[in-house]
């Protein structure tokens, strides 16, 4: 039975995986307002909701305290003051429970609980708001094949919406209204497997200055910005040679992006895999998933040993999980 326990940003989760079977995965979501998240505040709110998030979390399991095997920590990568309160909340509960921790690095975590919903050696598109990033496992590591230059695709639609007034978070609202809208022209900004956003930011903020329709313009947006992604995403299966796509990140919610990454697949020969909604957003079920998988490989702390890494990037990590390597230890 492991424990993960999500903390990166605004989500505060705890999920329960035993033998690759998720028990349990709840959280709590930082919402604001106005749209952008305070580190601090963001911090205070998971300390604040930390201890009804476990027990809700070990109810819905169906477990005791004692059951749990080890705790999977999102220690990386992410704003340090929500890392902290994270990891606060898990060294106390390891020593008390007398388990070690599992370091995991929460966008790894994105793709791995791909493996859920059948695929096996996949490239992932992984949107999200801060995050937008094409990852594949190439020589021992998780490699980043392509990223935005700028900002992530969620935060760029998000900044997009605050503009035109519709309010936190955009992508939704973004979605609906693009149903009634026609095409406009925008910057496309594609670079090898790199793709960039400012430009489209710039543009669609005079043209909506100008009076376009907010349906036209979000049509434009999504048709265009999903044909980034996607010609990204099908330039690395085809630079990698794998057959397999997963989605991951708030952005895959989107059902435009998920019928454009569907058809080329399609035309391609690939298979798509797009998990439950609930493990594409930010969620601790996707890191005790791989926390379990790590475990089993013998990858864990003794809790002195675990310490926040904030900026660690995607292929920092060695992916001593992989092919059978095992290195038990004792602590
Ligand atoms: P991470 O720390 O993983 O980057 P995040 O908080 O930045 O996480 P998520 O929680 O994964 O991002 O996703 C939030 C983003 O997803 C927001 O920018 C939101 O607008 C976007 N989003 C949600 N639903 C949709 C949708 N249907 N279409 C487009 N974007 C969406
Ligand atoms: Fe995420």
């Amino acid at each position: 039975m492991i424990l993960g326990i999500e903390c990166t940003a605004h989500t505060f989760g705890v999920g329960v995986v035993e033998k690759g079977k998720i028990l349990a995965n709840v959280k709590d979501m930082l919402t604001t307002e106005s749209g952008g998240i305070i580190p601090l505040e963001s911090a205070k709110h998971h300390t604040r909701v930390a201890e009804v998030i476990y027990k809700e979390a070990l109810k819905k399991a169906g477990i005791n305290e004692i059951d749990i095997k080890a705790i999977a920590l999102s220690n990386a990568p992410g704003l340090a003051p929500c890392l902290l309160a994270g990891m606060k909340f898990a060294k106390s509960l390891a020593e008390k429970i007398k388990i070690p921790i599992v370091p995991v690095n929460h966008c790894i975590a994105h793709l791995e609980i791909g493996k859920t919903a059948g695929a096996s050696d996949p490239v992932l598109l992984y949107a999200s708001g801060a995050n937008t990033q094409i990852i594949a496992y190439a020589a021992g590591k998780y490699r980043i094949f392509g990223e935005t230059l700028d900002i992530g695709v969620g935060n760029f639609i998000d900044k997009f919406a605050r503009h035109a007034k519709l309010g936190f978070p955009g992508g939704p609202k973004i979605e609906e209204l693009a149903k009634n809208g026609k095409y406009l022209e925008l910057p496309y900004s594609i670079k090898g497997m790199d793709v960039s956003f400012s430009g489209m930011a710039t543009k669609l903020q005079q043209l909506y200055n100008k009076g376009e329709k907010l349906e036209d313009l979000s049509f434009s947006l999504q048709e265009t910005v999903f044909a980034m992604l996607v010609e990204a995403a099908e330039r690395a299966l085809a630079h990698t040679g794998k057959k397999e796509l997963v989605l991951g990140g708030g952005v895959a919610c989107n059902s435009r992006l998920q019928e454009m990454c569907r058809i080329m697949c399609r035309e391609r020969g690939a298979k798509f895999y797009c998990p439950a909604k609930e493990f594409l957003v930010d969620n601790a079920a996707m890191i005790a998933y791989l926390g379990e998988i790590m475990f089993n490989a013998g990858i864990f702390e003794s809790v002195e040993k675990i310490d926040i890494k904030p900026r660690e990037r995607t292929d920092d990590v060695d992916v001593k999980w992989r092919y059978g390597y095992r290195k038990l230890r004792s602590l």
